[in-house]
């Protein structure tokens, strides 16, 4: 069975990036040119998806804006002839099919993720967390699917630092072979001394409908909130569960530093930019050093 729908969980105050968010969704917080919830709707496009469910908070609906027709917009490029600002404005309602649900109060990823229920039905789907954006020659969510197709559930692992280890859903696994584990357990944002391995999970799922009725019966977790993880536990218990450690590189866009060093990564990646970009970094890494400013 093939993987139609993905659930994109934009319903966050983005609390992290204030003041920035403070009127702007983060999701739509540009990398270079695009919002970041345009660059994940492409990797789960490009995984195979045609339908998007994006869990939105009512107030803040901009995220499903952008995947609409621009009418008054697109009149204006169209009449001065700047056809490729217009195709800028037109591909992202042409990407998939949109559908929007709402998670009225911050009750959780797990709660946000049980608004989708409906829309999702009776079928496995991907989850996709915009905080996490990847550059990956394979996309993050098609590596997943790749590993263990419709039914068998799985998540994207990477390794972490130790001290970052409390920011995360961590796993316990059995390895089957390299990048590959088995899910044994899992917990989210452990104490250091507490956490099973240094793996953790980042913002790609595959799910299994099933979920549902475990989120619905989960209880508060960490942070008094329905959590995913605790979710994905209690499935574990019921079937197989694979973790796999993708190939490629993660930026954290919740963060300032993961932010902005996903600007410099993917402004790297474009050719009319790459060149004055790297110049720039080395000027300013050189003024930088012992024999610089000072
Ligand atoms: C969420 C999940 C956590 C996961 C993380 C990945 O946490 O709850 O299990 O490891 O995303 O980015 P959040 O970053 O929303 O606190």
């Amino acid at each position: 069975m093939k993987i139609r729908k993905a659930v994109i969980v934009a319903a966050g105050l983005g609390t992290r990036m204030l003041p920035a968010s403070k009127v702007i969704p983060k999701e739509l917080l540009p990398v270079v040119d695009k919002p970041a919830l345009q660059l994940v709707v492409e990797e789960a496009v490009a995984s195979g998806i045609e339908q998007i469910i994006l869990v939105l908070n009512p107030n803040r609906t901009l995220g499903l804006a952008h995947f609409q027709p621009a009418s008054a917009l697109e009149s204006y490029l169209q009449q001065r002839g700047k056809n490729d600002m217009l195709e800028a404005v037109r591909q992202p309602t042409r990407l998939a099919q949109f559908v929007a649900v709402w998670q009225s109060e911050p009750l959780g990823l797990g709660h946000a993720v049980l608004q989708a229920r409906e829309a999702v039905g009776d079928e496995p789907f991907a989850v996709i967390l915009p905080d996490d954006i990847f550059d990956c020659e394979r996309p993050c969510l098609q590596q997943l699917l790749d590993i263990s197709g419709a039914a068998t559930p799985s998540v994207a692992l990477m390794r972490v630092a130790e001290r970052d280890i409390p920011k995360y859903g961590i796993v316990a696994v059995r390895a089957v072979r390299p990048r590959l584990y088995e899910l044994q357990g899992m917990v989210e944002k452990p104490r250091i001394e507490l956490a099973p391995s240094d793996l953790a999970i980042v913002g790609r799922y595959v799910l299994t409908p099933d979920i549902f009725d475990l989120l619905a019966q989960a209880q508060p977790g960490a942070g008094g909130e329905i959590q995913l993880t605790d979710g994905l536990l209690a499935l574990s218990k019921k079937r197989t569960m694979l973790g796999y450690e993708f190939e490629g590189i993660r930026y954290d866009l919740g963060d300032r530093l993961g932010y902005l060093t996903a600007q410099i990564g993917f402004g790297l990646k474009r050719p009319e930019l790459a060149d004055n970009l790297r110049v720039w970094l080395e000027m300013t890494l050189r003024a930088d050093g012992p024999r610089g400013r000072g």
